[in-house]
Parts: C-alpha cells; structure tokens; sequence
C-alpha cells in the first residue's frame, strides 16, 4: 500500500513526558510537577524530574531521528520555560532552548510541528483557579503569541491544545490527571475554556505567524460504541459520544454546543460561564485537525462503577471491555475505531484536512541480550491502523500525515515509567536508547513511503 506524495510521516512526544531538568533554565513548576510529587498519584511515586533527559540531549534524539528518516516531528513547548508563572514577558533562556531545538530539526531536514500545551499548566495559574477560570484562556493566548513571535518563521504547523478531553476531564472530574480534581462541574468549566483558549490562541497566532503557517488543534476523538444492543445501549453511546466528541467537534466546526450534553449536565451546571462571543471565538477557521486515536469505547446502560470518573451525569452508564487482544495499557487493539473516526470528521463536520497525531501501543518490551528489543505486536499494531489510514486516504478523507506515539519511551502521565510506548526504548538508568524491531520497520515505512500487507 503506497502513500499518497508528501504525506507526512512523523514521531510524537510531549515536553513533560520526556524533557526533565525541571528547574533549568527559569523554568518554572507545571501542574505535573505537584501532581508528581505528590504521594499516591502516580505509579511507583516516579516522576518527570529526570524523564528521558531529552532537554540535555536533545541533539542527540534529533540525530537519533535523521537515522530514522523521519521527515517530521511533533513535540511540545512547556509552558513554565516560557513563563515560569504563566504570565508576563518571556523568559528567553526558555525560548532559546525551543529555537536551538528547532534549528537543529532543520539542520538534520526535520520539519518541526509544535504543540503549545500538551497539559504542563503553570502551577501559579492553577493557583489562580487553573482551566476552571476564564482568564487561564486569555493566558494561553498571550502564551502562545511568545513563542509564536519567536519561532514562527520556522515552525510551518502549529498546534494549539493536545486532546482538551484529557485536561478538562481527566484532570478535574477523574482527577487521574493533574491538577487532581474531581468536581464535574469545574471539569465542564474547564472544558469550555480550554476551547476559549485554542480560539484565542488561534487569533494571537495568526497575528504574528506568516501567512503560510498552519494552525490545528489535536482532540482525542473516541469511536462510541454499543457494548449490548438494546435501545439503552445505543442511548449510552449517544450521551458518551456527546461527552467525548461532539462536545468539542460541534463548538469548532458549527459554532455551538450540542444541545444534548447541554441539558444532559444540566443537573450540574447551568454553563453560565460560556458567554455569546465565545463560540465565535471558538469556532474561528482552523487549517487542520489533528487525531489521536488508540483504542475504541464500548459503553451500556450502567451503573458506573463507583468513584470519580471521567463522565459527568454519566453514573447510569458503564464501559464494557471489548474481547480480544489488549496493549499492556489495557486498551482494546481495534483499528476499526480509527476508520469511524476520520470517516465520521470528514463526513459529519468537515472536509478538512486531517492528521493522526498519535498513534502507538504500549507493551511489555525488553532489552534482549544482542540490544535490541523485539516488539511483533507492536509493528502489527501499527500495520493494521495504517492500512486504515491508506483505505480511508482512498476513500475520499483528506488525511496528511501520520505520527507514531511515541518517539521513545517516556513518562506515561500517571502510570510513570511502566508503560513502554516507545519505537526507541530507553533504559532510564543509563539513559541508553536502543531501536525496537518497531523502529527499523517503521524506517523502512518512511523510505518506501508504504505498508506491505501479506
Ligand atoms: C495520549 C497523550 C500522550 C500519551 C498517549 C499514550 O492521550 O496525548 O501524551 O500519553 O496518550
């Protein structure tokens, strides 16, 4: 299956989950730093102090990717090494670090694609109220207009927010996330303001970006599916998929949230705080959307199980464990999830283009004795969701570019250093970096500019 001409293959990873030096530079303490730190929240009390120590060895990871040809490469700008309190003048020494980055991207032929906020909040905005204030969105704004300033004639795709889902829901109703919380209705608050500051950052990046830099948002958009077929089975999917997707989807593409979630959450929140030129905002043009898809959901009329989830008003509605194989994250391997998903933007929303900004399995690899690592599930994991790349690009769906999460092994947010999602793996003692079988076969993807299905 050959790829269409200059379709873009890419790595992913994020500045939390792989940087470390927490305190180099003016950098100041992010939300994941007290998250971290903090007893009980993440896996084997471990944290992102050291990560890969990506921050001291970035040259070296950047050579790393010219030997696997990548053509591109999407990573994160920590927000604290840019305003150590999230407000304010620039701290350069921060800037610096993100321009030698991306000049050494361009010396080695890499095109740079850069995420503002993959969800290493300022810890004094937290203080302040985090994503639950109105004013964390005109922040980000001003945020991203720094680095905007500095980078932009040399960064040509940018990326306001990774998966808003995850930061809103994760971090202030599951409370699995930093900053913690668990209150749904702050993670509805949350939710519409870090929608306000995509908007904004949207409209403070086309004003200092040339006219030719591209400006996206990357959603984790779900594949809902029935786990019973009955009628409260599919109404579960309705209220799951409004959550998951469509509370974001239909405020950037038309203007409006969707009526249902509306009144599903109206129990919690009168949503007040949206006020009328907010969805304006929101749904200002963008060039591209950004995908990140591993896993399908399957839901069916409840109970939920007991404690704080992800899904507010959601308590009537359980998740069914899909049959077959798993990653070692748990997670369903389906690719079929992946197909719904871009046919469903493309078709439902708009013909706009699409990239998959993430894409990858975590399992239990080991360093063998010759130094390599043998990860079959983990190229056939990639094969098969590619293959539905290729089918979609086929069928009409206008998708640019695929990245594999990750580059390397990394800090897995609360699971710390025990998921593996690398196509590199990393030995954190020594911080050696030794390819997987994945890494040569995804080498050979990008120079043939194909898949070969048996
Ligand atoms: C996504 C995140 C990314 C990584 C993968 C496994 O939700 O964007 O940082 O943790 O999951």
């Amino acid at each position: 299956m050959e790829f269409p001409e200059g379709f873009v293959w890419g790595a992913a990873t994020a500045a939390y989950q792989i940087e470390g030096s927490p305190g180099a530079d003016g950098r100041g303490p992010s939300i994941w730093d007290t998250f971290s730190h903090t007893p009980g929240r993440v896996a084997d009390g471990d944290t992102g102090d050291e990560a890969t120590d990506h921050y001291r060895r970035y040259r070296d990871d950047v050579a790393m990717m010219a030997s696997l040809g990548l053509p591109a490469y999407r990573f994160s700008v920590s927000w604290p090494r840019i305003q150590p309190g999230g407000k304010g003048p620039a701290n350069v020494a921060g800037l610096d670090h993100y321009d030698r980055l991306v000049d050494e991207l361009a010396a080695h032929g890499i095109t740079p694609m850069l995420t503002l906020y993959h969800w290493d909040l300022p810890q004094e905005l937290e203080d302040s109220g985090g994503w639950g204030e109105r004013d964390t969105a005109a922040r980000f704004a001003e945020y991203a207009a720094l680095v905007g300033e500095r980078l932009g004639d040399r960064v040509p795709l940018w990326t306001t927010l990774n998966e808003p889902w995850c930061a809103a829901f994760l971090g202030y109703a599951a409370g699995v996330h930093a900053p913690g919380r668990t209150d749904p209705a702050l993670s509805l608050r949350a939710a519409h303001h870090l929608l306000l500051a995509h908007g904004l950052g949207v409209d403070a990046l086309r004003e200092v970006l040339p006219a030719s830099a591209q400006v996206s948002i990357t959603l984790n958009l779900s594949a809902v599916m029935p786990g019973a077929t009955s009628p409260e089975a599919t109404a579960a999917v309705r209220r799951i998929d409004g959550l998951a997707n469509r509370l974001f989807l239909d405020p950037l593409f038309r203007g409006h949230y969707p009526a249902d979630v509306l009144r599903a959450t109206e129990a919690l929140t009168d949503w007040s705080f949206v006020s009328e030129d907010d969805l304006a905002v929101i749904s200002t043009p963008i060039d591209l959307l950004g995908i990140n898809y591993y896993t399908p959901t399957l839901v069916d009329a409840g109970p939920a199980e007991p404690g704080p989830t992800a899904w507010p008003g959601c308590s009537d509605i359980r998740f069914v464990q899909p049959p077959g194989p798993k990653t070692a994250m748990g997670w369903a391997i389906d690719a079929q999830g992946l197909r719904a998903v871009v046919h469903r933007v493309h078709e439902e929303y708009s013909p706009i283009p699409q990239m998959i900004t993430e894409n990858g399995a975590a399992f239990d690899d080991e360093l063998g004795a010759d130094g390599g690592v043998r990860d079959p599930e983990r190229i056939s994991y990639l094969r098969d969701h590619l293959a539905v790349v290729h089918e979609a690009i086929e069928a009409g769906v206008d998708l640019r570019g695929y990245f594999v999460w990750s580059l390397l092994d990394n800090f897995e947010w609360s699971y710390g250093y025990s998921k593996r999602f690398g196509i590199v793996h990393v030995d954190y003692p020594t911080q050696h970096r030794a390819w997987k079988d994945s890494a040569y076969w995804y080498r050979q993807v990008i120079s043939t500019n194909g898949i070969h299905i048996e």
